[in-house]
């Protein structure tokens, strides 16, 4: 008895060991650069489309496109900075303003709307005049993730450059773009000219062409935009009681104030306006995340089985708006039903079909309401088995990534996965051939 429990605490040690040095691993791989292995071409790009020269500049359609499968711009949305190479000015915007003017007092009479050497763009809010706007403009800079929603996940302004190149040849692109989204979190490359955009006129019947067009592509990193997880995942199962919690200080426990669920502070007034830099107002758990998913194994049939999953805000302090979970399983090839989120299957390798993409449906469930009795949304997916690889053991049921928002969430170690009664430990040498084979593959990828 004595010695078989040894084994079986031995066994787990080792597990743990093994899953601290994945995650160390999978650290490591993540801080090499922005590259996302669940959307490898995922980009922010803005491109500049000079659609006439004026005496003294041009005048630039500038269009963002966001091409990330899963990670949106929410509210209070972009800002856009870049800086000039020479003296330019801005006459006139379209569709977005500066936040500054600057130092305009070498203009007399006309007076620019902003001479600064660097520029910080916003969009304009919903609901401004008709004369001020172009299309995909005045959305507060919210843009949809081109896998939710691909006809919002632009955003566009006009914008009329002085003191500036007036020719193809003469112009100077802008240098050192930034892109808030609205945190910290992308880095953009220099702006490169590209073959110039060709437009449909109104009517159909006619192509026009840009007189010049430069592309600047933005990417994002995770670990850039903050240095702790921003969400955490739980399990549960119909086989085993045990509630697998989020990982004790899963985003970080240090410097983080919070707030009892029943304190009286809740019923004043204003305490869930939202901050200007965005700090959240948390409520107490032992893992301080905003933002926490939980996947419970709810049934097993003969040829498919259920998996119910919820997501649960803890900041008094935001709305979530266009949510959007990425989770990856190997079921989720065989996805035969999900009830009240929509759901796009994610296929970055062709081979591979085990990520998909789940969002709220508009006007129902695509707003997460802060902290409280509103603050959730659930669902339901149903999944064919597939004979050869389905089991209940070694946690096989369970997702192995799941992102928020576009931020990857911290999972429980995999030695506290809710245990299928009876597995002796020692059935889970699979799942330990599994993670060497995944550190395996790793080391020979790098
Ligand atoms: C940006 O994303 C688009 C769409 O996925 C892709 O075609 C393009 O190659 C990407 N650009 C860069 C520089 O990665
Ligand atoms: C420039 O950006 C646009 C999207 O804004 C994209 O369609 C086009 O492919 C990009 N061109 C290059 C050469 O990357
Ligand atoms: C762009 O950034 C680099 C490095 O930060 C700096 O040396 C350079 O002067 C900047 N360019 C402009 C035009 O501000
Ligand atoms: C600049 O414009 C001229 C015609 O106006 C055109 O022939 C030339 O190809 C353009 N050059 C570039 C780099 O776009
Ligand atoms: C969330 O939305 C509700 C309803 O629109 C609003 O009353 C509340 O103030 C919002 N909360 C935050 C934190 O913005
Ligand atoms: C991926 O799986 C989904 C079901 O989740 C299915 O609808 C889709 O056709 C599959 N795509 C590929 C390329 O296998
Ligand atoms: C579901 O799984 C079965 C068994 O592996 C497979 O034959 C079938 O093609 C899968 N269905 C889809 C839509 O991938
Ligand atoms: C449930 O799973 C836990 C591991 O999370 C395990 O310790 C426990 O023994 C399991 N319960 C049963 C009845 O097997």
């Amino acid at each position: 008895m004595e010695i078989a429990s040894n084994a079986q605490q031995c066994g787990r040690c080792r597990l743990r060991f093994m899953a601290i040095f994945a995650f160390l691993l999978a650290v490591l791989v993540s801080r090499a650069g922005a590259y996302d292995p669940l959307d490898p071409n995922g980009n922010i790009t803005i491109k500049w489309d000079v659609v006439s020269w004026t005496p003294d500049g041009y005048v630039a359609a500038v269009t963002m496109n966001n091409f990330q499968m899963y990670r949106h711009i929410p509210t209070p949305g972009w800002t856009l900075g870049w800086a000039w190479a020479k003296k330019e000015v801005i006459w006139s915007m379209v569709g977005a303003q500066t936040t500054e003017q600057g130092d305009c007092s070498k203009f007399k009479g006309n007076i620019p709307h902003c001479c600064k050497k660097v520029p910080t763009v916003v969009d304009l809010l919903p609901g401004v005049p008709y004369n001020q706007q172009i299309a995909n403009c005045c959305k507060g800079g919210v843009v949809a993730a081109w896998g939710q929603d691909p006809s919002a996940a632009v955003s566009s302004f006009q914008v009329s450059v002085g003191l500036a190149g007036t020719s193809n040849k003469t112009v100077k692109l802008p240098r050192n773009f930034t892109l808030l989204g609205p945190g910290p979190g992308y880095t953009c490359g220099p702006a490169k000219i590209v073959p110039s955009t060709t437009f449909l006129t109104p009517d159909r019947r006619r192509k026009t062409q840009a007189l010049m067009t430069w592309n600047v592509t933005c990417t994002y990193s995770q670990f850039l935009a903050r240095k702790n997880p921003s969400c955490c995942v739980s399990f549960s199962s119909f086989y085993n009681e045990t509630i697998t919690p989020c990982p004790s200080c899963a985003c970080g426990c240090q410097h983080k104030n919070c707030i009892k669920s029943d304190s009286k502070l809740l019923s004043l007034v204003g305490v869930n306006t939202p901050r200007k830099d965005n700090t959240p107002l948390l409520q107490c758990t032992r893992h301080m995340c905003p933002i926490r998913v939980h996947w419970h194994v709810k049934l097993n049939y003969k040829d498919y089985w259920r998996a119910k999953i919820a997501i649960t805000n803890f900041n008094y302090r935001m709305n979530y708006t266009q949510w959007t979970l990425v989770a990856q399983h190997p079921n989720l090839n065989n996805v035969t039903q999900v009830f009240s989120f929509g759901y796009k299957p994610l296929v970055p390798y062709q081979s591979i079909n085990d990520t998909g993409m789940f969002y709220g449906m508009k006007f129902y469930n695509d707003l997460i309401m802060e902290a409280g009795p509103f603050g959730n949304v659930q669902s339901e997916v149903l999944l064919q088995k597939d004979k050869n690889t389905f089991t209940l053991k070694q946690g096989w049921a369970f997702p192995r990534k799941v992102y928020f928002n576009g931020d990857e969430c911290m999972l429980p170690p995999p030695d506290t996965y809710p245990f299928l009664p009876n597995s002796a430990i020692f059935k889970s040498l699979p799942f330990t051939m599994f993670i060497l084979s995944v550190i395996f593959t790793l080391i020979i990828i790098l």
